[in-house]
């Protein structure tokens, strides 16, 4: 970014250097020495810098055909692009696009949108069974203006996490994580399958999901299910029989609920059978790892997560 604004200075003031020879060839010389003269001079010396000074005030716009790189460094041909990136992808995939809840679209090699062409799809339908959303209101070349936008944002750098995924791999195999989780065909599907996860969670959302697993649930993006509606929320419910189930909600209505136990059976009630139904919002059934693992071992687990799908 250094190198580009060292860059729009030099062009800068190439742009002034010209100018100031335009004034000194344009301007008659001293030699005159009425005095009307010399104030004609100065109305013209003041009309020519006036004229100067609101020129280039309008090329900071850019010069069409020529990429003058704005404050930002954004060149002018990506910034429609980051002004719609902002306005409806950061908050799933972060202000530079190293992503949230979101995946990073930062990683070398990306899952779906390989090209325009395939971003455009995925942007405009969503990823269905994913949080990512369809935008069925961008066009064509509002995806070319986004995709423009991301590529120049890919070019500033990757992102890749610090720890060791081979160190990562261990910590998992140590860790109660497959009493809840399928890796690679094993476990018990209790959480989300973690095999591809690197492909739709960034680094930060891992660490967070490690760390303080209740701060944010995933969410639905399924219009059938609910947009938004928090999956995998902690439930406890009494029915008017007295029975208790503690467990995770997989889907509810007006007047039903579906529930899951620890030991993965599924259970459906009528809400008018209950005695009380109690949601616990900003709780996980994953325990926090803050405290059993090490700063070091978390990092490990985050580079062999997020290396997971990529
Ligand atoms: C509600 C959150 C959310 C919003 C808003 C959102 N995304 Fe996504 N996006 C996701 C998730 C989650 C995925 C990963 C899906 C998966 O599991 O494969 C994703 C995937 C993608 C992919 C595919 C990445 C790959 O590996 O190929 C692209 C490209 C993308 N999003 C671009 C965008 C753009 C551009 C916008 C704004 C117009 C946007 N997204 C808005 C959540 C979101
Ligand atoms: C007692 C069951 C349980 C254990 C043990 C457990 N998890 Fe989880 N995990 C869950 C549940 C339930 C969720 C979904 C709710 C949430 O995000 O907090 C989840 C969510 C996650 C997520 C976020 C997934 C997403 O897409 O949002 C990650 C990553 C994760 N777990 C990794 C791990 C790892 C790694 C371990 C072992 C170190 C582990 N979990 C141990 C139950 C568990």
């Amino acid at each position: 970014m250094a190198i580009e604004e060292t860059s729009y200075a030099a062009l800068w003031r190439t742009r002034v250097r010209r100018n100031i020879s335009f004034i000194a060839v344009a301007v008659p010389g001293p030699k005159e020495t009425n005095t009307l003269h010399i104030f004609m001079h100065k109305i013209f010396f003041f009309a020519v810098l006036a004229t100067i000074v609101i020129a280039n005030a309008c090329n900071q716009e850019g010069t069409p055909g020529m990429q003058v790189p704005g404050k930002s460094g954004v060149p002018d041909s990506a910034l429609a692009g980051k002004t719609m990136f902002e306005a409806s992808c950061v908050r799933c995939h972060g202000m530079d696009a190293s992503g949230l809840s979101g995946p990073s679209l930062k990683r070398p090699k990306l899952s779906h949108a390989t090209d325009l062409e395939s971003f455009t799809k995925v942007v405009i339908t969503g990823i269905s069974g994913t949080g990512m959303p369809g935008h069925w209101d961008l066009t064509d070349t509002d995806c070319a203006h986004l995709y423009a936008y991301i590529s120049y944002l890919r070019k500033q750098g990757m992102e890749t996490p610090a720890g060791d995924t081979a160190a990562g791999r261990l910590v998992y195999n140590k860790s109660i994580c497959i009493s809840c989780h399928v890796y690679n065909g094993e476990g018990t599907s209790i959480g989300p399958e973690l095999s591809n996860i690197g492909a739709s969670r960034s680094p930060s959302y891992l660490r967070q999901a490690l760390i303080d697993p209740g701060a944010a649930l995933p969410e639905s993006t399924d219009l059938v299910n609910g947009y938004g509606f928090s999956l995998y929320l902690p439930v406890k419910i009494v029915t008017k029989e007295g029975k208790e189930i503690t467990g995770l909600r997989v889907n509810e209505d007006t007047y039903t609920i579906q529930v899951k136990d620890l030991s993965n059976n599924y259970y459906s009630f009528d809400k008018d059978d209950l005695a009380s139904l109690e949601k616990v919002y900003h709780t996980s059934l994953m325990p926090s790892f803050k405290n059993t693992l090490t700063d070091e071992e978390i990092e490990n687990l985050v580079a062999f997560l997020y290396k997971s799908g990529n």
